[in-house]
């Protein structure tokens, strides 16, 4: 039994559906099953990942996990998952994690380190996915996009190389299924780096239509966005836009090496997503 945790977010889902589809015997795990949309017919448990009772509950005779990270939870999780006997557990981690950093860059990448340091120190299998930025991410831009041709954001010129969430759910799969994964750290990228501006250009040729990126103050987005993210986490992810200006992100092979297939380019995503936008 695979347990998949995460299971409603745009990553998990895809986890679930390509287990199923393997013949995997799956269940997931959600805060509120009722209210998901389950793309297959699935045992579902209901619980949170900081909740112990409920985590023995869905961690009854399962071998395997697709963990989702939530701050603070890896201590809780790894004595969870030693009690209920499970072997191996795949982390959807962050590519902000740096080895060799003595202390984490941010809030995002000390939480994901403090997750794996608890893995690593846990005497399970582990496997850990370090994905670059979420092609998803930019759906925060479809209200925009709905209203007319002009993205207006922050940092123009910042680049990463975003992955799309169905070639993190494909390693995870191979990951959790494949011998050989132990031990290993996957970073995982898109094909090509690009800025926002690169993003807002594709995502028009894609739909169609000319749509363009415009630079506003960061201020005036730290402002936009502050009653959605907490101030902590925007100040990170403000930095890191920051720090990304003017640079080249780099890519890796690995989502080819582990799936056979290239991975998928940002137009593949904007296509996949067309409806959103
Ligand atoms: N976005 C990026 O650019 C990026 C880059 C690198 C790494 N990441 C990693 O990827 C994660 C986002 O993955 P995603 O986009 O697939 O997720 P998502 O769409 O944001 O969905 C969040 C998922 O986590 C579950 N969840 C949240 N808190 C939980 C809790 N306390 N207990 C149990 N389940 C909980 C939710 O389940 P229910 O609501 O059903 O309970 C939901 O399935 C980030 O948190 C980060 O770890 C993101």
């Amino acid at each position: 039994m695979i347990l998949v945790t995460g299971a409603t977010g745009n990553v998990g889902r895809h986890v679930l559906t390509l287990l199923t589809a393997g013949g995997h015997e799956v269940r997931a795990l959600s805060r509120s099953p009722q209210a998901a949309a389950w793309p297959v017919e699935i045992d579902v448990v209901a619980g949170d990942l900081t909740d112990p009772a409920a985590l023995a509950e869905a961690l009854a005779g399962v071998e395997s996990v697709f963990l989702f990270a939530v701050p603070g939870s890896g201590p809780s999780f790894v004595a969870a998952a030693r009690r209920a006997g499970v072997r191996r557990v795949v982390l959807l981690s962050s590519g902000g994690v740096d080895d060799d950093a003595e202390v984490q860059d941010g809030p995002i990448a000390t939480y994901h380190a403090e997750i794996e340091q608890a893995l690593r120190d846990s005497g399970l299998a582990w496997t850990f996915l370090r994905p670059d930025v979420f092609a998803a991410n930019t759906l925060m831009w479809a209200g925009q996009t709905k209203a007319g041709d002009v993205i207006r954001g922050a940092y123009a010129e910042a680049a990463s190389a975003p992955v799309h969430e169905a070639d993190i759910a494909a390693v995870a799969v191979a990951a959790l299924t494949e011998d050989g994964h132990a031990g290993q750290v996957y970073r995982l990228t898109g094909p090509q780096s690009l800025t926002h501006a690169d993003q807002a250009a594709i995502l028009g040729q894609a739909l169609g239509r000319p749509i363009r990126y415009e630079e506003l103050p960061a201020e005036a987005i730290r402002q936009m966005m502050s009653a959605h993210v907490p101030a902590p986490i925007l100040d990170n992810i403000l930095a890191t836009w920051a720090s990304a200006t003017g640079r080249t992100a780099p890519t890796t092979a690995d989502i080819e090496k582990l799936t056979g297939r290239p991975a998928r380019s940002y137009h593949d995503w904007v296509l996949d997503h067309a409806a959103a936008f």
